[in-house]
């Protein structure tokens, strides 16, 4: 309850005739305060029902600020278009995870430590080699996070600053190794060993092209458009797969077991498989003169548009501007997506369709990616791998968090039970 003169919610109980009055801070009512509201028949306390967390505010917050109306993202006080223009991926990890920009010395210092953890241990293979060829690689990154954590049983000393440290390092460094493994296993090819030679999406863009050459030598427009597509999908405030590892971390568990929860979470085709829905929507749709017969299809309420439309976001994604720019860089080495038209005119009808605009449906930042991943030569099922690898650092910044604030404990939601109640058990020859 309001205990003070500061703001508040002055609230009648028709009920019971109560009145209470409901401190607001920070924008917000604590639901608990509620519970003072008692119901004179059960004498339960009021309670708040939020289903999907429409309006929920589930903890506190310095990673990422969004303001969905304005479009606007920052990590750490950041705008994502200043750090996609003149940062790295490892150093926007490094922010994210520690709050602020990294001295020359400890960006070095954290670059040596990522790049000399990137190989897995062997049995890590054997693993991964005992899914089917055509295993989707979503799920066998799920799994051989998971199965991290078996390989280093002192994760789940999570309060150990030092031990921590040395996971946190491990999870960004091991999952694109991780990932790339997965790839090569649906390719049928032998596994590629990190270079450590190599930057971040370089070593990665290595694991997963590299053939018979001595050394892989990427293409520095690829290993930078990668480099920015990581900076853009690293982190995203407390988004379906973010409050899964928040909520499964809250148990104290693991952060590998925490972030194999986000990484299945971000599987499902309305958070990061959408890059991958979008693809194959685009090459369902096959040609940009049945773009229109598309939509009116959405309209009539067959099916999503993939890539539009967000929680958060009432305007345009400000990722979606950025990767569609870096579209062009892209292109300019690979030769220009047939499907880029498509999408091109995709986005113009629907911002020009009072369905899309009364519901405030934006391309967010699947929309495009796909093209870029595509054009890099990656199948459909790989697109939410190549959302989940930087993501990792986000989940993680989070994770820590959630780990060392006094407010949280474990996490477990309460209901509206609508099932029977008090039934007799009838033995089954009386059913
Ligand atoms: C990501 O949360 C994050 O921050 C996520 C993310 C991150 O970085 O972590 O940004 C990454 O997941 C981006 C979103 C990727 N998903 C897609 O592109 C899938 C297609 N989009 C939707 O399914 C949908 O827009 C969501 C899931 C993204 C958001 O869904 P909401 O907020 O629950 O909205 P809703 O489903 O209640 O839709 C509101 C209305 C409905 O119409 P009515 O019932 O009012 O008539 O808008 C319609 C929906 O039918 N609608 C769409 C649509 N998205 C919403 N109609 C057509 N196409 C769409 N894409």
């Amino acid at each position: 309850m309001s205990e003070g003169s500061g703001p508040h919610l002055s609230v009648t109980d028709s009920r019971s005739g109560e009145t209470a009055e409901l401190a607001i801070t920070d924008g917000t009512i604590r639901a608990t305060d509620l519970l003072g509201l008692k119901d004179p028949e059960s004498g339960s306390g009021l309670r708040s029902y939020d289903p999907a967390f429409m309006n929920t505010a589930a903890c506190r917050s310095a990673v990422t600020y969004l303001d969905g109306e304005a479009g606007v993202l920052q990590y750490r006080g950041y705008p994502i278009e200043q750090l996609a223009e003149h940062s790295t991926y490892l150093e926007v990890a490094y922010l994210l995870i520690h709050g602020e920009l990294p001295t020359p010395d400890q960006l070095s210092n954290w670059t040596h430590e990522v790049t000399t953890h990137t190989f897995v241990h062997e049995n890590l293979k054997s693993f991964i080699q005992g899914f089917r060829y055509d295993a989707h690689p979503m799920g066998m990154l799920l799994a051989s996070v998971g199965a991290l954590s078996t390989f280093y049983p002192d994760a789940i000393e999570i309060h150990d600053q030092e031990i921590r440290r040395s996971h946190v390092v491990r999870l960004i460094s091991k999952m694109p190794t991780l990932a790339a493994f997965a790839y090569r296993h649906n390719r049928g090819m032998p596994y590629v060993y990190p270079d450590n030679d190599l930057s971040y999406p370089g070593n990665f863009l290595s694991m997963v092209y590299k053939i018979a050459e001595l050394k892989y030598q990427p293409d520095p427009r690829l290993e930078r458009a990668l480099d920015v597509l990581f900076i853009l999908h690293a982190d995203h405030e407390q988004n379906c797969s973010t409050s899964a590892v928040r909520a499964v971390g809250s148990s104290q568990v693991d952060p590998y077991s925490a972030v194999a929860a986000g990484v299945a979470a971000l599987y499902g085709p309305l958070h990061g498989g959408a890059n991958e829905a979008v693809l194959r929507m685009l090459r369902r749709i096959g040609s940009k003169d049945r773009v229109a017969d598309f939509i009116d299809g959405v309209k009539a309420g067959n099916e999503r548009l993939m890539g539009f439309g967000h929680r958060v976001y009432k305007n345009y994604d400000p990722r979606a501007k950025i990767i569609k720019k870096a579209c062009d860089d892209v292109f300019e080495v690979t030769g220009v997506s047939p499907l880029l038209e498509i999408a091109v005119e995709l986005e113009k009808i629907a911002l020009e369709d009072d369905y899309f605009i009364s519901r405030k449906l934006y391309p967010n930042v699947d929309f495009y990616s796909g093209l870029i991943y595509e054009s890099l030569g990656m199948p459909a099922e790989m697109f939410p791998v190549m959302f989940a690898i930087p993501r990792t650092s986000g989940w993680i910044a989070q994770w820590l968090e959630m780990v060392d604030d006094p407010e949280q404990k474990i996490a477990r939601p309460r209901q509206i039970y609508t099932g029977q109640r008090d039934l007799n058990y009838a033995p089954i020859d009386a059913r």
